[in-house]
């Protein structure tokens, strides 16, 4: 069986070019004559594999020389208490509940900290962002989180709310890189690579340097303090070696289509094609609302449990695979992230569309 088309919320479709230039260099990487994967992460060629990703890190993302770019491990779930861990001053946090990520976020940080929910999308089960209208925060908090793309409901933050001198902690999991960013609206930014990055392993922090604290509470593990990885440039410990030198090939395919503004044409037009055939479909629904809607996982549904799981099975015979929703929303989600083609999401709405001709 060839490839099929991968719609998996993560661990995510990479793109077929880095898969195959790791398939070229995994028996011999450019002479040394081992692969990354045997390599010490001590060594020069290692160091030079993750100079190299985080200098073409800084280059596409436009981040400044304040901000600390950070390879560490423990997935997007680990930040959920590394940064009240980190960032806590005053002992409050203020978070925006836009599902079940936002609000494990938050869960967590009560643990140390003193969380106060500003706005919440849960009245509507989370179908679009709730209103920053007004939104209230306290003046102490010591930042405000936020996920800027909600992997399960299928929602983004079209527009960022302004926090004034409130650091802005963003989880972007499943939205990182899928456009141009302005690193500067934001005192941290997190997500794991398995999505639009790389693979499973690897968690990218960038954090503005200020905000990096010395004077820490004693029980905060030396691996969980963002100054113990800053001063060691991310090698503190044995790195997630293989992930990061796979994110550098990505960055690398990213810089080949022309960067992140080219990227989001692309991510633009391939989510436009679905959300173009959903919202005029007689049978499939579209469940995030118009101002929310993500770009990466759009969220569906016929209203009948059964036809949804038909749906499923069938696609994925089709060869369009990973499309069952999430088990706590059900329907289907098609995850549409920067290594999905347009020839991909043609597919499925090809496959959608003869599903409706043969029920209508
Ligand atoms: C928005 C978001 N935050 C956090 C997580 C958890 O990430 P990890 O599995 O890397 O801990 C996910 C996983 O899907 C996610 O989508």
């Amino acid at each position: 069986m060839g490839r099929i088309h991968n719609f998996s919320a993560g661990p995510a479709c990479l793109p077929e070019a880095v898969l195959r230039e790791a398939a070229a260099e995994m028996l011999d990487y450019r002479s040394s004559g081992m692969s990354v994967m045997e390599m010490s992460h001590r060594g020069a060629v290692f160091e030079g594999i993750i100079q190299e990703a985080e200098k073409d890190l800084r280059d596409l993302a436009g981040i400044p020389e304040d901000y600390a770019v950070l390879f560490l491990q423990g997935g997007a779930s680990l930040q959920f208490s590394m940064v009240p861990m980190n960032l806590s001053k005053n002992g409050k946090a203020d978070f925006i509940n836009t599902g079940v990520w936002a609000a494990k976020a938050a869960e967590e940080a009560a643990k140390y900290l003193d969380v106060r929910v500003a706005a919440t999308g849960e009245g509507e089960h989370f179908s679009r962002i709730p209103s920053l209208a007004g939104l209230a925060l306290r003046p102490d908090a010591d930042y405000v989180h936020l996920c800027q793309n909600n992997t399960i409901y299928g929602t983004r933050f079209e527009a960022l709310p302004d926090t004034g001198d409130i650091p802005l902690v963003s989880d972007m999991s499943s939205c990182i890189l899928s456009e141009p960013l302005d690193v500067r609206r934001f005192g941290l930014i997190y997500a794991g690579a398995q999505k639009n990055m790389g693979i499973a392993g690897l968690t990218m922090v960038i954090v503005r340097k200020d905000l990096i604290r010395e004077h820490l509470p004693g029980f905060v593990p030396l691996m969980m303090r963002y100054d113990t990885h800053l001063k060691a440039h991310s090698l503190y410990n044995t790195p997630p070696s293989y992930a990061i030198y796979i994110f550098g090939k990505v960055l690398k395919w990213l810089k080949g289509l022309g960067g992140l503004e080219a990227m989001a044409q692309i991510n633009r037009r391939k989510a436009g094609i679905l959300y173009d055939y959903l919202d005029q479909s007689a049978l499939f629904k579209a469940t995030a609302a118009p101002g929310s809607r993500s770009l990466m996982n759009i969220t569906f549904v016929t209203g009948d449990k059964a036809l949804d799981t038909e749906f499923v099975k069938g696609a994925e015979a089709a060869g369009l695979s990973g499309l069952k929703g999430h088990r706590l929303v059900g329907g289907m989600r098609a995850s549409l992230y920067n290594a999905m083609t347009i020839e991909g999401v043609e597919a499925l709405v090809d496959y959608m569309a003869s599903f409706e001709r043969a029920r209508t």
